[in-house]
């Protein structure tokens, strides 16, 4: 298959682009996203998890950072699972060098005496997601950073929508989005997802075709088949990115009448002074 603009051979064929097409493809999505929210002169950290993501997004901020003023620094969280953690740190670290980044790390086990592999199967994930949420939040407004952008992409965002519709968590659907804004004054530093409109696949083939470190090895901790199966299904439902997209905006619309009208509710956690909506916070509760 030939590029529909140039005649080379198409790396993606969805679109029909070659490599040199493709990346500006890629490329002019990230920077739409950043023109339309009007985001520059900003301090990011990005959220890097070895996986292809979050490589994709760190890789091309990194290309546009001059034009839009940013200054960038790289966070991996090493949860303590076994093998697993050490393979992504590894490639957080080529990540960095390869892009001349500063990678932060936090060693959890290390930091708080705990690691996802001492949770009981059935929860890990779930305390994962905490502890991913909590420190990364935590080390963003401690070390004054504006935003944190992570690698979250339209297939994850249509997971977490169906997902969340499926189980009547809508509290939880209220709370994704394509940003989340800051706010010092509860110690919330918003999130950027600027892959919001870009699919997995896409940034798959942004990493090989760029090679881009990346790892695509799976955390032991089984949890994620149920988001593979269900991504594999809603692909086949879903089958163009426009669909995935008109899906997801109809969504939004409806999520920002109810949001209009219903303030949220926040208040500060009594062990660690960082915000929740409970007493003590999820996270403290699952140090103890
Ligand atoms: P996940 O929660 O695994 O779907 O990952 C979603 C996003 O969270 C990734 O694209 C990263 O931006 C971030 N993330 C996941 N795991 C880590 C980690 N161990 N350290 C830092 N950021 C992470
Ligand atoms: Fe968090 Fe698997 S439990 S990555
Ligand atoms: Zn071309
Ligand atoms: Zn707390």
């Amino acid at each position: 298959m030939k590029c529909k603009f140039c005649r080379n051979k198409a790396v993606y064929a969805e679109e029909r682009l070659c490599k040199e097409h493709f990346n500006k493809y890629f490329e002019k999505r990230i920077r739409k996203y950043f023109d339309s929210l009007r985001l520059k002169n900003l301090k990011l950290l990005i959220a890097v998890s070895g996986g292809k993501d979050s490589s994709a997004i760190a890789y091309s901020l990194n290309q546009i950072k001059d034009d839009y003023n940013l200054t960038l620094e790289l966070l991996y969280l090493d949860l303590g699972i076994k093998d697993y953690s050490q393979s992504c740190k590894k490639t957080a670290m080529l990540l960095s060098e390869t892009l001349g980044l500063k990678l932060n790390i936090i060693d959890v086990p290390k930091e708080y005496h705990k690691s996802i592999d001492d949770f009981d199967e059935n929860y890990s994930c779930s305390a994962c997601g905490t502890f991913k949420r909590y420190l990364i939040n935590k080390f963003a407004f401690e070390n004054n950073f504006d935003y944190v952008v992570t690698g979250h992409n339209l297939d994850d965002e249509l997971f977490f929508v169906m997902n969340n519709l499926l189980n009547r968590n809508t509290e939880y659907l209220l709370r994704s989005g394509k940003l989340t804004e800051t706010k010092k004054q509860l110690k919330l530093v918003g999130r950027l997802k600027p892959l919001y409109y870009l699919t997995e696949k896409e940034s798959l083939i942004f990493c090989i075709v760029n090679k881009i470190p990346f790892t695509n090895i799976e955390c032991p901790h089984g949890n994620n088949s149920t988001q593979l199966r269900m991504k594999k299904k809603l692909n086949e439902f879903f089958d163009s990115r426009a669909k995935k997209i008109n899906f997801i905006k109809s969504i939004n619309s409806i999520k920002k009448e109810y949001l209009e009208q219903n303030k949220e509710l926040m208040n500060f956690c009594e062990e660690c002074g960082y915000p929740t909506n409970d007493k003590v916070c999820r996270f403290c509760r699952l140090i103890k």
